[in-house]
Formats: structure tokens, C-alpha cells, sequence
């Protein structure tokens, strides 16, 4: 029986840590631009932009730290029994999972910047983003392209999803990697 490799314990923490942060993110942010679009600007909507940018703010920070992990420390080889195709069709899906999880929390974040809403949990300002002006039209550009990027997030979280459980369901040993 094929040996198989696990990540590395931090890459394995690091995952579940920002997939519990990423899958929070989407519905909260949803359902805040629902309530804010119906002009209900109460304690519960401050608190789910608060948290929203917080968390989404952290995402952005901690993908320096997975980038930096995945230049510097090798990801274990696919076993042999992967099929090719499937080995290149996970990079690619995984690569391009990295590039949003970039784009999102940096359309937000400069979102926020432009509109000025800056504000996050317990009153605490996040830092401007450099170099963006304050710019309500432009705001609303950017916070469009957020919800784009992360609608396109979504829809490749659901494939990445259903590919773990598969792999999880067929015992090929894919899924244990990452646990
Ligand atoms: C991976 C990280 C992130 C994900 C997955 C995410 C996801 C989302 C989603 C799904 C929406 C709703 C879009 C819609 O219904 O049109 C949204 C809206 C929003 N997000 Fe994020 N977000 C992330 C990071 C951030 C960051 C870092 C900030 C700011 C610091 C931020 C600020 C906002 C704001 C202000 C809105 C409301 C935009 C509007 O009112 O049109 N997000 N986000």
C-alpha cells in the first residue's frame, strides 16, 4: 500500500482556521448587503460589517502567511494511484482559490478605504489602504467587484468541497492529507 503524505501540521491548522473564517464570511456578508440594501441600519447590521471586516481583514493577513508556507515549504507529492489530470486540475482549482482569497479581502478592504468604513469590532479602525482615495463612487465600484470575486470565490469553494468529500467518501487517501 502506497504510503501517503500528510501536510505539515501548521499548513493543516492554517486551512481549517481559514476555511471556518472564509465559510462565516460569505453568508454574513450576504446577508448584511441584504439588510443593508433594505436600509435596516441597526445593532445587528453594525455588527455584521464589524465582524465581517475583521474577519476579512485577518483572511488577507494570514494568506501572506499560507503564500509564504506554500513558496517555502514543498506540498506533499499526489500519491501515484491520482490520475494526472486530476493532479493538474486540483493545482489549478487550488491556485486560482489562492488568487481570490487575495483579490476578495483586497477589493473589500480598499472598499472600505474609499467609502470611508473603516470601523471594525469594539470600535477599532483598520488601517486605510495606501494610496486610495476617499471616493464614494469609486467605493461602490470596488465593493461591486468584491461581491463578484467572492460569488466566484463561492462557486469554486463548492467544487473544492465536493471534491474533498468524494475523496473522503472513496478512502483514496486524499482526503486524510488534510486532517
Ligand atoms: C476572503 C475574504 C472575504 C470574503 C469571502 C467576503 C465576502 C463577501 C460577500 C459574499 C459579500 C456580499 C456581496 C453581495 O451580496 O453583493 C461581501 C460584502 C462586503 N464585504 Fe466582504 N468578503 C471578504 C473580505 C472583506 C474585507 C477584508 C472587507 C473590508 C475590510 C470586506 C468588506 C465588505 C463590505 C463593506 C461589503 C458590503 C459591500 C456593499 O455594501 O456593497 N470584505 N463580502
Amino acid at each position: 500500500m502506497e504510503e501517503i503524505q500528510k501536510y505539515p501540521a501548521g499548513w493543516r491548522v492554517l486551512h481549517w482556521i481559514m476555511a471556518v473564517m472564509v465559510l462565516a464570511l460569505i453568508p454574513i456578508g450576504v446577508w448584511m448587503t441584504a439588510r443593508g440594501e433594505a436600509d435596516l441600519w441597526d445593532s445587528l447590521t453594525d455588527t455584521l460589517y464589524s465582524w465581517h471586516k475583521l474577519i476579512g481583514f485577518t483572511v488577507l493577513i494570514l494568506m501572506v502567511v499560507r503564500i509564504g508556507m506554500k513558496v517555502f515549504i514543498k506540498s506533499p507529492p499526489y500519491p501515484d494511484h491520482l490520475p494526472r489530470s486530476l493532479q493538474l486540475a486540483a493545482k489549478s482549482l487550488h491556485h486560482l482559490v489562492y488568487v481570490l482569497l487575495v483579490l476578495t479581502p483586497l477589493f473589500g478592504w480598499a472598499g472600505v478605504t474609499a467609502f470611508p468604513a473603516l470601523v471594525t469590532v469594539g470600535g477599532y479602525d483598520l488601517p486605510a489602504m495606501p494610496f486610495v482615495p476617499v471616493d464614494r463612487e469609486l467605493a461602490g465600484t470596488l465593493f461591486d467587484i468584491h461581491g463578484l470575486l467572492a460569488m466566484g470565490l463561492a462557486i469554486l469553494l463548492v467544487g473544492h468541497i465536493g471534491a474533498a468529500f468524494r475523496h473522503m467518501l472513496r478512502k483514496d487517501g486524499i482526503f486524510k492529507r488534510m486532517v
